[in-house]
């Protein structure tokens, strides 16, 4: 069902959640969303606690900046380290975050040879660590967002649920894929409903939704809420969307002219926030094929997104191919 959401003692008014994309959820993204749907909250990309602790400010605001038109964020940390944990989990409570999350999913080498990440799914003394320095260093709802082991009778997945809730997070995000998988892997439905069950804590699954159908999928675990991950890039309005269509009421799609310009405004609101406009159309290389999944010529619009380097030239693009 789509309800409220009530996590580490506080209500949402719905239980669709825009989650974390690297390089991509900062508040630009963020704004947009929440410009034309209400998400229960949405989340901040990884952030690294070293980075967060010792970088100049000026460098901090990509990741740390909330836009007045948005609703309730939550803070993704990274780190192997407690009182670093501690730290930057006062910090982001100062900054205005609503809730504070821990990743235990990232699957990027370097992090997980660091002791975090997901790497962090096979050391529950250490993670149990973690969830208390946090829990310890602020007010917010504290959650764990984890990969799975790829079995619900995984031993693995039984032991960190236990750590979970012995060291008293108030949620878990789960997202039903081993952190060795790739996209093309379909979401592990069943590993994410071994969590429900197991659970006393509200269990969020994410993982493959982008339409009704798939929502549906999700829900029918028994999870408390959905996170959605790339499907929410390039259609801000797709929690509005799903919302209404779970209720059977109508939603027009919004045509490609308005992906056009919400992609437009994404990439120039990125070079105020970066003070850098190449710097913000190189990050739009990245994400460009989320805007253009609609587009006639996708492949070739891609391929000259690859030498885009200012705003003028995207807009030269844009318009030629989002017409
Ligand atoms: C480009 C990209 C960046 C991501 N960055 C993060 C991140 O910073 N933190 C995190 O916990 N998960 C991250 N994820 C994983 C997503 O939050 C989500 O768990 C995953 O994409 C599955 O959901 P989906 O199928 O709805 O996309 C990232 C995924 C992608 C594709």
């Amino acid at each position: 069902m789509i309800k409220p959401l009530t996590l580490g003692g506080v209500t949402f008014p719905n239980n669709l959640i825009q989650g974390p994309l690297a390089g991509l959820s900062c508040a630009p993204f963020r704004r947009l969303t929440w410009q034309f749907s209400q998400p229960a909250f949405s989340c901040t990309e990884m952030i690294s606690c070293k980075t967060l602790l010792n970088s100049p400010i000026a460098l901090q605001q990509r990741f740390v900046k909330i836009d007045p038109l948005e609703g309730p964020v939550c803070f993704q940390l990274s780190s192997n380290n407690a009182s670093e944990l501690a730290e930057a989990t006062k910090r982001v409570t100062g900054f205005g975050a609503q809730l504070v999350d821990l990743n235990c999913g990232c699957p990027v080498k370097k992090i997980r040879s660091k002791g975090a990440g997901s790497g962090l799914l096979t050391h529950p003394a250490q993670l149990y660590q973690l969830i208390t320095a946090m829990k310890q260093s602020t007010h917010l709802p504290v959650s764990v967002k984890i990969r799975v082991e790829g079995n619900s009778n995984d031993k693995f997945n039984a032991e960190v649920a236990q750590v979970v809730s012995d060291a008293g997070a108030d949620f878990l995000v789960v997202h039903g894929r081993h952190w060795t998988e790739h996209y093309e892997t379909p979401c592990k439905h069943d590993d994410i409903r071994f969590f429900v069950e197991t659970m006393k804590i509200p269990v969020i699954g994410n993982g493959d939704i982008s339409n009704l159908s798939s929502l549906k999928t999700m829900l029918e675990t028994g999870c408390a809420g959905v996170m959605i991950g790339r499907a929410g890039v390039g259609q801000p309005w797709l929690i509005k969307q799903l919302e209404a269509e779970f209720n059977q009421e109508s939603f027009i799609i919004p045509p490609l002219n308005v992906i056009r310009d919400c992609f437009l405004e994404h990439v120039k609101d990125l070079t105020t926030l970066l003070n850098n406009e190449k710097f913000a159309v190189l990050q739009a290389r990245t994400f460009a094929k989320y805007y253009a999944r609609d587009v006639n010529n996708k492949a070739q619009f891609c391929t000259e997104m690859n030498s885009c380097t200012s705003i003028n030239h995207l807009e030269q693009l844009l318009f030629r191919y989002f017409s």
